[in-house]
């Protein structure tokens, strides 16, 4: 490195981040993401069998026969990839039977696929969006959301609503009630919270102030829903979202991927426009065939989501038994906020000394002061595992004072 100034500026920050305890460091595992997997022993001694509560394996298919049968096939039948972007010579059959799925499985009438939901989030709203427009976003959209959002034309007005505030929502939309189109974009399963977006008021509001409603499901595919087909199954709309994106990164195989999925003419606009789908590689064939592989499983095995409901349901009751007070919600993502970003790593790294898997999130991806443990619950995990867990979860929570009792 040639620019001293850089080399010691960034030594400084990694020093810093490490002198707060907010440092991250990877844990890596040697065996597929499933409910118990075998990570590399650190030098603590943590590791070993873990039990995996930090994934968004949520239905446990990552490491499905059928999955991982369905990619094998792929990559032999298409070999390992395009090398090429869509539009140049980077579609394969097996791109538009994926787009096809997952069509179908949201009720939309088209869908396209991106290298991930990232890409997807932000690619969407600069094709959409014109001068003139409004862009409502909620104030805890995900990451790629907020981004995707700064990218737009800066003629359209880009504003925030307070967290699931619908009165809040609605001053909005009439300030702006002659803007030629109102967009209001929402997480369907917020990914730090766990609540699930007010899909009714949304979608009345939307039909009032005659809004475009766009719904990331991210968390909410495989998860909400009697047959997991999302937040929108969920509260029995699924006719009422007009744009829909998601990821093939959680339930949907966890291989990695992303799509939106609406209305014929806007894909065909975001295949024109959209930078992320013109500029970069195509998913992999071996993706796309864990993802068909993988809506297939959901159709055929809808006892997967049901029994995943209960697991989250007992997890959540009995945290709560115990003395926690997690957030209240009906995802698989159950937050437990501890304060401090330091803490809420320690805790996570007691819980994985005694092999639970549990991740610390705090500041910039949570606000100051509310760091948390995120527990994540997949239909994976036995009983056994859950009890494990919540005797661990006694344990430390005991031993670091947030819960009574003698440690
Ligand atoms: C709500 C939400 N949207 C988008 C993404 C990005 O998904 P991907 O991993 O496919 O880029 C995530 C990932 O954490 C997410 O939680």
């Amino acid at each position: 490195m040639s620019n001293n100034t850089f080399l010691t500026r960034s030594k400084g920050n990694i020093k810093s981040l490490k002198k707060a305890g907010t440092y991250k460091q990877y844990k890596h595992l040697d065996t597929p993401m499933d409910a118990h997997s075998k990570m590399c022993e650190a030098a603590d001694g943590a590791g070993g069998d873990v039990i995996v509560m930090s994934s968004n394996n949520y239905l446990g298919l990552a490491n499905h026969p059928k999955v991982i049968n369905a990619a094998e096939k792929a990559l032999h039948k298409y070999g390992a990839g395009t090398a090429s972007v869509r539009f140049i010579c980077g579609t394969m059959t097996i791109h538009e039977e994926l787009e096809r799925k997952i069509a179908e499985f949201h009720s939309q009438p088209a869908a396209l696929t991106y290298s991930s939901c990232w890409s997807a989030n932000t690619g969407l709203f600069a094709v959409i969006c014109q001068p003139g427009d409004v862009l409502i976003s909620d104030s805890l959209n995900h990451a790629s959301i907020i981004d995707g959002c700064r990218l737009v034309n800066k003629n359209v007005i880009r504003t925030v609503y307070r967290h699931s505030d619908m009165e809040h929502l609605e001053k909005v939309l009439k300030e702006h009630k002659d803007a030629p189109v109102r967009f209001i974009v929402t997480d369907g399963v917020f990914s730090m919270e766990g609540d699930i977006a007010n899909l009714p008021a949304l979608v009345e509001l939307a039909e009032k102030y005659d809004a475009v409603l766009i719904v990331d499901d991210s968390h909410g595919v495989g998860v909400m829903g009697k047959n997991g087909r999302g937040t929108a199954e969920h509260f029995g709309l699924e006719d009422k979202i007009d744009i829909l994106t998601s990821t093939l990164g959680k339930s949907l195989g966890g291989a990695a991927g992303g799509y939106v999925a609406a209305d014929k003419d806007v894909i065909d606009m975001l295949i024109q426009a959209s930078r992320p789908h013109i500029f970069s590689n195509s998913i992999s064939p071996a993706t796309a065939g864990s993802g068909i592989a993988a809506l297939e499983v959901i159709k055929e095995e809808p006892h997967r989501v049901k029994s995943l409901h209960s697991k989250v349901a007992f997890f959540r009751k009995e945290l709560k038994n115990i003395g926690y007070n997690p957030l209240d919600g009906e995802s698989a993502i159950i937050p437990i906020i501890v304060g401090e970003t330091a803490f809420a790593i320690k805790i996570s790294e007691k819980m994985l000394e005694k092999g639970i898997y549990v991740t610390g999130f705090g500041f910039p991806v949570v606000p100051e002061g509310a760091a948390r443990i995120r527990v994540q619950i997949s239909d994976a995990l036995e009983m056994e595992d859950l009890q494990k867990a919540l005797d661990v979860f006694a344990e430390v929570g005991r031993e670091v004072g947030l819960i009574k009792g003698a440690a």
